[in-house]
């Protein structure tokens, strides 16, 4: 179908263009977890050393739950948000100490941790327990727009329901957390808010913001 060749192309050129992330060689949920958590307002390369201090002063979920707070807020500090440390630690207590451990295995369980919002639920469902999740964020938002030409404003309610649609039915069955991680780095490093690089696309031939010189009207985002 043209939803295949889409996610399909996307993987392939994931797999030429490949970026070696620590968090990317594990189905560690906890270190997906704390990674996906760290990333959320930050950039990767800032939250880089953060991901390593936290793996290696707290390898597994037990050992975050045990850490005294004042000690896991020390270890966050520069990177801001500090509410994101909290609904760490507090999190890491209650899958160690009320669900023994284990660690919460579906979208719909994970979405319930506080700190954890559609994206971070589907990122992590996806990349540790293989379920088919489409992520939806910024750069989802402007690889689908500009590809299918949708002009729905992101930032609106309709837009949301509309993208996540859409984004469920393009995501590999076979492969649903590569093509997540593919087509968010595809729109990180490729279709790139400005002046992306579209002659060397592998995608522009079905492109729809390229075919009608639209690359810089979508997405469409009204502020409010
Ligand atoms: N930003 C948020 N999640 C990410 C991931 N898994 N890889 C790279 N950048 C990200």
């Amino acid at each position: 179908s043209e939803n295949q060749a889409f996610s399909n192309q996307i993987i392939s050129w994931y797999r030429q263009n490949p970026r070696d992330l620590p968090w990317r060689n594990t189905h560690d949920p906890y270190k997906i977890w704390l990674s996906e958590i760290i990333l959320q307002q930050t950039r990767v390369a800032q939250g880089m050393p953060y991901y390593y201090a936290f793996s290696e002063n707290y390898p597994s979920v037990q050992d975050l739950a045990e850490a005294p707070e004042s000690e896991v807020l020390r270890l966050w500090q520069g990177l801001g948000y500090y509410s994101r440390a909290r609904n760490l630690h507090f999190c890491a207590k209650y899958i160690w100490f009320e669900l023994k451990g284990k660690f919460p295995s579906t979208y719909d369980e994970l979405i319930k941790l506080k700190g954890v919002g559609s994206y971070t639920a589907a990122a992590i469902s996806s990349f540790a327990f293989g379920e088919v999740r489409a992520v939806v964020d910024g750069n989802v938002f402007r690889v689908l727009a500009r590809y299918f030409g949708i002009s729905t404003d992101i930032a609106s309610g309709k837009g949301k329901t509309e993208f996540e649609a859409l984004a469920n039915q393009l995501i590999s069955r076979d492969n649903p957390g590569e093509y997540n991680q593919a087509i968010m780095d595809f729109g990180s490093r490729m279709c790139v808010p400005k002046n992306p690089d579209c002659p060397n696309c592998p995608l522009k031939s079905s492109c729809f913001a390229f075919s009608k010189n639209m690359i810089s009207d979508l997405p469409v985002k009204i502020n409010k």
